[in-house]
């Protein structure tokens, strides 16, 4: 059978531990991306920490290298393009030198920087380099494909900028240096390390759900759990409400039987047919005990043949109100009738139709004291309904929503002295459903309770396909 999605949720309310299980299925891999993002980023940026302070360093050996050369400048380009030779990430050098307010490029590892009046953004960097005395480090990332000596820097190359001032011996500043250091090696790192934890992700993920569909077992043990639970208390249920009820008719008939056996000769007549009829009203009360259970049994194990044909659901109805006129009338309760005036149709099995109205229209009858009970039988759009409303205890909310359990009997003082097993309602909406109709339940306590049952209409032959289900 297709399981609908709303009982698939009704099901997980009612195993809590499956969505707790659920949840940490789900939050062990968030966590592993989790972690695994933190630790990339916490990554990158040490990263690019330890490249800018190596940019810093390298526009400070370069000081170092040209110290004893600020005075010439023609030595200053052999100094820097040496100087590059051994410093691998560096990508380019310019050296610049402050003429007025402008900065003019004296020497660059690029050489048609050379003679290259700096503008801009730039300019501006380099003025506060100058008047600073300090230097400025900015990241950047080459936007077009350059060629610096003799090395190419690719379309997403990051770069630190760093702006440094060169000085002589005596402390003061001569020229400016430019020095791009490239992070590109730093950056492949980090790619590859990206790489790596994300295929050590998927396994990871991978190996997680290997093991959760393995012990998909400890999904079913819940949800055995749960029903256990529940069979644990229907088991509970059913002992105290049978064992009540077989020992109220049972301590009759034994108590009956045996005055019957001892003093029989000393009984009046109406006496012993008193006591006779006490144990055919038992043993009836045991014999729907046993029938009600064999019900039950038969509905779980799906082993109910119904036999459905067209039935009358007005003569039906119109008969078994008719069968409760005499219990109703000794409860002085009136019987109000409201009948449709033409037949009603619908594919039902007769005896078990008449099953569920015995239960209806008996339970209408046994819990109201007084008043009456009206039994309305009519047609419209929805289909066939028949109708019982009672003036009877009536039932809250909470009460209402248990009505259909199985062995629920509202235990109240009320309710005390009327026997019953609580299965009664439970085997009527089993059947109702089997049968393609609604029940449907309103009640205010100490009010009355009204109960709608519907049927489809009989629209159309009988095939032999839905004669048995
Ligand atoms: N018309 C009603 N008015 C008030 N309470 C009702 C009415 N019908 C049912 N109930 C309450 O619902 C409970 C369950 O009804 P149900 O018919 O399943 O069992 P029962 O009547 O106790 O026993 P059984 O029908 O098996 O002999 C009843 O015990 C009763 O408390
Ligand atoms: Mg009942």
């Amino acid at each position: 059978m297709p399981i609908q999605p709303a009982k698939q949720l009704s099901f997980l309310r009612n195993n809590k531990q499956v969505i707790y299980s659920l949840l940490v299925v789900i939050l062990i891999p968030v966590l592993i991306v989790l972690n695994t993002y933190i630790i990339i980023t916490k990554m990158q940026v040490n990263l690019d920490e330890e490249l800018r302070y190596k940019a810093q360093l390298a526009a400070h050996s370069l000081n170092v290298a040209l110290l004893n050369y600020v005075d010439e400048p023609n030595e200053v380009e052999e100094v820097i393009t040496n100087y590059a030779k051994f410093t691998k990430d560096v990508k380019n050098i310019q050296i610049i030198k402050k003429i007025n307010d402008d900065f003019k490029i004296v020497a660059s590892l690029n050489p048609e920087d050379k003679g290259r009046l700096v503008e801009g953004q730039d300019k501006t960097m380099l003025a506060i380099t100058w008047y600073d005395k300090n230097e400025i480090s900015t990241e950047m990332r080459a936007d077009k494909r350059m060629e610096i000596a003799g090395q190419e820097i690719s379309f997403d190359e990051r770069l630190w900028a760093v702006r440094t001032p060169i000085v002589n011996k005596d402390g003061n500043e001569v020229y400016l240096a430019n020095i791009w250091v490239s992070t590109k090696n730093a950056d492949i790192n980090i790619a590859n390390t990206v790489t790596v934890a994300g295929i050590v992700l998927v396994l990871t993920i991978i190996a997680v759900i290997l093991l959760i569909l393995g012990n998909s077992r400890l999904f079913q043990y819940a949800v055995l759990f749960e029903k256990l639970k529940e069979v644990d208390q229907m088991k509970d249920d059913f002992i105290s409400t049978a064992s009540h009820e077989l020992r109220t008719p049972l301590t009759i008939i034994r108590g009956n039987a045996s005055i019957l056996v001892e003093d029989f000769s000393r009984l009046k007549k109406e006496e012993i047919t008193n006591m006779h009829e006490q144990i055919v009203d038992s043993t009836n009360r045991l014999n729907y005990l046993v029938n009600d259970l064999l019900d039950v049994s038969r509905i779980e194990q799906n082993r109910i043949k119904l036999e459905l044909s067209e039935v009358n659901v007005l003569e039906i109805g119109r008969k078994i109100t008719g069968e409760f006129k005499n219990q109703a009338k000794e409860k002085g309760l009136h019987i109000k009738e409201n009948f449709a005036d033409k037949p009603l149709f619908s594919n039902l099995d007769k005896a078990k139709f008449e099953q569920i109205l015995i239960n209806i229209i008996g339970n209408a009858v046994k819990y109201t004291k007084e008043g009456e009970v009206e039994v309305g039988i009519t047609s419209n759009e929805k289909g066939n309904s028949i109708l019982v409303r009672d003036t009877g205890i009536g039932m809250d909310e909470d009460e209402r929503k248990q009505l259909f359990s199985k062995f629920y009997r509202i235990r109240n003082e009320n309710t005390e002295n009327i026997p019953g097993t609580g299965l009664g309602l439970w085997i009527t909406k089993q059947l109702i459903e089997m049968m393609q109709g609604k029940i449907m339940v309103e009640s205010i306590k100490g009010v009355g309770s009204q109960f709608t049952i519907t049927f489809p209409k009989n629209e159309g032959k009988l095939t032999s396909q839905n004669k048995q289900k």
